[in-house]
């Protein structure tokens, strides 16, 4: 099967999927967008409130602005791929879809239960490097390191279950630096170093 095909099957899996209480509730799973044969797959928290409307990942002011840090590196939603580490948006009051307000970090049992469909992409993918967006996806990617802060921009790496390793790079998550914008150089930095492990030229 290639890999357009099995992300395919994989995108219809997590759209049935009701495995945890977000799956119940939420209007639309966002299993991913992008190149099945991306070199970089960029992993965010979870579907926020017009994510879970559109069934795409990173369509808010976020996104908006995660385009604009890919771009700035000569990438776009076209040659990378961008997933979750879950794939449900968590439901203020499930009666209530119009109320707004509950982004928040997954629970660990959420996590723990969508991770495998992570797991199934990158697996998939098999992309060269991880981009980790903010806390959230560290955590569930490398969970025994100690926090962002301490280390975002530096080169560690992802193993699947199966052995397979990919290289690893935390940042900071754009909903964040639209909070600290001065947050931002730290971003430039960790794209310039993703660009040349990549050997993409500058402008390209
Ligand atoms: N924030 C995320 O982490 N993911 C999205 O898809 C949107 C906003």
């Amino acid at each position: 099967m290639d890999k357009k095909t099995a992300l395919e099957a994989l995108s219809a899996e997590i759209r049935a999927c009701r495995r945890c209480p977000l799956g119940q509730t939420r209007l639309q799973a966002v299993p991913g967008v992008g190149f099945p044969d991306a070199r970089v797959v960029f992993v965010g928290e979870g579907p926020g409130y017009q994510e879970d409307r559109k069934g795409e990942p990173f369509v808010g002011p976020a996104g908006q602005l995660l385009d604009k840090i890919l771009a700035s590196i000569g990438l776009s939603r076209q040659t990378v791929y961008i997933a979750n580490v879950v794939k449900c948006h968590p439901m203020k009051d499930p009666s209530n879809p119009d109320l707004r307000g509950n982004d928040r970090p997954p629970l660990p049992e959420e996590a723990a239960a969508c991770m495998p469909f992570l797991q199934r992409q990158l697996a998939v993918i098999s992309p060269e490097i991880i981009v980790a967006l903010g806390a959230s996806a560290l955590r569930a990617l490398a969970p025994q390191v100690a926090g962002l802060t301490k280390v975002r921009g530096t080169w560690m790496s992802y193993s699947l279950p199966d052995g397979k390793t990919f290289k690893l790079l935390p940042t900071y998550h754009p909903a964040a630096l639209l909070r600290n914008p001065n947050w931002k150089k730290d971003v430039w930095t960790d794209m310039k170093a993703l660009r040349q492990e990549l050997g993409l030229r500058e402008n390209s």
